[in-house]
Order: structure tokens, then C-alpha cells, then sequence
């Protein structure tokens, strides 16, 4: 592995907020820096409603870069955004031309804007003269053809973007087939700014693949193969693993439970979270469909006790 590998941990709506941040980077290692989930509807008032302060609360998670991202198609409220973020302290605002959702590209937003260059110029155009702190993107190749990037290559190498997070998918894909690292390898020569890779890393050797391929790399996001092996990046990186793993994740889905359920004033929604998550985390464990079907038809916090305890006591950590 190369000594200056980055690896950053991929936003995901509804499971990678604080909670889940304050907890994974007490007990796992090899992340660098942490994306927010996209934050919308920035108000003109240019004063966050408590809920989005309490998400942006901290700069750093024990010590782990956090960086906000923002969806959103008007330039205005971007720039209004960068601005309340360099008051709390954060030195970098990252733009979502990525997310696939149709209610949102469907609006020319997220990947839906990828088929409109001029827009997207026209953005940043605005944008990067009248904000102080760095503006990174994260986007698709495109929204319904990787043709679509073409145009993109000059319009992302005329502005001052800090760096370009790709995950080579057109937006229509959402997340079927691979990650077409062909595409990415004919665009990567073509950009001038630090390029990050985005897709389909779930092994360390997905990632020693990848770098034997892109051998001038060295910054890398994650996100499903991180949400279901919290070792991944630790991994990847050399690092010294715990011993003990079932027993390290059974105490890291505990105390995210106990958070959550503070979090939520012990509303029941706090399983909900739990089981948003519960999706990836069981891939890991030998049989991860019975693993799922046990914490989704729990319905109370009794019930989601007991399923937990079931499967670390039936089913093996397989990492
Ligand atoms: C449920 C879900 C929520 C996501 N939320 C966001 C988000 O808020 N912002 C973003 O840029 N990407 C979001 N993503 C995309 C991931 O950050 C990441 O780019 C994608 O999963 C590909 O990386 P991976 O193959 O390593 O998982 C989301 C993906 C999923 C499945």
C-alpha cells in the first residue's frame, strides 16, 4: 500500500450522520476524513435550523476531518452555505452531482444535472470567487451515458475545485452493475485536479486491484464495503486489528444503539436507524439474508435486544 493512501468514508442519507460518526471513529481507524450526508433547503436567513447545527456541531470526530456536502442547484444558496460553514470552523464544502435518487435527478439535481454542463458552469462560476473555504465535488460520470463527461472535463478543469470525487456510474445504473473503472481510466489523465476514487471497494483486494490499476491514486472513498466491514479501511492501511472482531462489533452496534436511543429521546425510530444500518453490517456475517429478516420484524427495543444478542450468538463474524 502507498504510505500517503487517503481514505475517506462515503456520505450515506440517514445512516453516516453525528451519531453514527461519534461512535465508528471511537472504535474502528483507517478513515481520514468523513463526508456529511447532503444537506438541503438552506434558508435566506442564513441561520441553520437547530437540527442541521447539531449535525455540523463538530469541525472533527476524534480527530477525523469532517467534510459537509450540499445538494442543491441554486448558486446562492451554496455560497450561503459555504459561508455559515467557514463560521463554524469547516475549511471545505463538497457539491452532490451524484446522487442517482430519481426525485431528485429527475429536478436537475444531484446526477441530474450532470447532463447540463452549462449549468454546472455556470455554478461554479458563481460559486468559487465568492466562498473562502475549499469546494470539492462528488458526481457520476454522467446521468444517462458516461458520454456525458466529455463536456464535464473542461468545465471541472477551468474551475478552482479542490479535488473530484468520481464513482464511474451513470446516474440511471443507480447502483446495478460494476463501476466501470474502464471509463474512469480514460478520464482520469484528462483532469487537473487531485482526483478521488468512489466504488465498489469491499475487499482489500478490491483496493490493491484498483491501486495496481491506478498506480497514481492516493485517495480513495468508501462506502457500502465500510458500512459492512467497519475494518475495511484499518485493513487496507496495515493496521493492527482487534482480536476479537465479533466481539469488537457486537460492542460497536451496542453503543450505537445506546446513542441513538438518546439521540431520539428513546423514540422507537431509533431501530429504525439501527436497522438502515443493520442492512449493510449483515453482509458480513455467514448468513446474511436470516441475519437481516431478524433485526427488520423487531418492533420494539425488547425485541431488537434480543435479536442482536441471537445472532452473535448463532451466526459467525466472517471478517
Ligand atoms: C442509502 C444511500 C444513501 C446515500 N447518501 C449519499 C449522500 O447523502 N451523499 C452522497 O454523495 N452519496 C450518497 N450515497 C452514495 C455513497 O456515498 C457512495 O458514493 C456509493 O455508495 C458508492 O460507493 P461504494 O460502492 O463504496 O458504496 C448514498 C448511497 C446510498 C445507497
Amino acid at each position: 500500500m502507498n504510505p500517503a493512501t487517503q481514505i475517506s468514508f462515503a456520505p450515506f442519507q440517514g445512516i453516516t450522520g453525528k451519531v453514527f460518526r461519534s461512535i465508528w471513529t471511537k472504535q474502528f481507524s483507517g478513515v481520514d476524513e468523513f463526508y456529511t450526508p447532503y444537506f438541503t433547503s438552506i434558508n435566506h436567513d442564513s441561520r441553520l435550523s437547530p437540527a442541521k447545527l447539531a449535525e455540523l456541531k463538530r469541525i472533527s470526530e476524534n480527530n477525523i476531518k469532517i467534510v459537509p456536502q450540499i445538494l442543491s442547484k441554486d448558486a446562492d444558496e451554496i455560497i450561503r452555505f459555504a459561508s455559515i460553514l467557514k463560521n463554524l470552523g469547516f475549511d471545505e464544502l463538497n457539491w452532490n452531482l451524484g446522487c442517482p435518487f430519481p426525485q431528485v435527478a429527475t429536478k436537475k439535481r444531484g446526477s441530474g444535472m450532470l447532463p447540463y454542463p452549462d449549468m454546472i458552469d455556470d455554478i461554479l462560476q458563481q460559486v468559487l470567487p465568492s466562498i473562502d473555504i475549499r469546494f470539492s465535488v462528488k458526481c457520476r460520470l454522467g446521468y444517462h451515458s458516461p458520454d456525458e463527461f466529455n463536456e464535464l472535463i473542461s468545465v471541472f478543469n477551468r474551475s478552482n475545485i479542490s479535488q473530484l470525487i468520481i464513482h464511474p456510474r451513470i446516474g440511471r445504473q443507480l447502483y446495478k452493475g460494476k463501476a466501470d473503472t474502464d471509463a474512469f481510466a480514460a478520464i482520469l489523465p484528462q483532469l487537473n485536479m487531485p482526483v478521488v476514487y468512489n466504488g465498489d471497494i469491499n475487499t482489500p483486494g478490491d483496493f490493491e486491484q484498483l491501486q495496481q490499476s491506478f498506480p497514481a491514486l492516493n485517495s480513495w472513498m468508501i462506502g457500502r464495503g465500510l458500512l459492512a466491514n467497519p475494518f475495511l479501511a484499518a485493513q487496507i492501511k496495515g493496521f493492527d486489528l482487534p482480536s476479537d472482531r465479533p466481539k469488537h462489533i457486537r460492542s460497536f452496534v451496542e453503543d450505537l444503539y445506546i446513542a441513538y436511543r438518546k439521540h431520539m429521546n428513546d423514540q422507537l425510530s431509533a431501530i429504525g436507524y439501527m436497522k438502515e444500518y443493520w442492512h449493510y453490517l449483515s453482509q458480513s456475517f455467514d448468513n446474511p439474508h436470516k441475519v437481516l429478516k431478524k433485526i427488520i420484524k423487531t418492533r420494539s427495543f425488547d425485541e431488537y435486544e434480543s435479536a442482536v444478542a441471537d445472532i452473535f450468538n448463532e451466526f459467525e463474524w466472517q471478517l
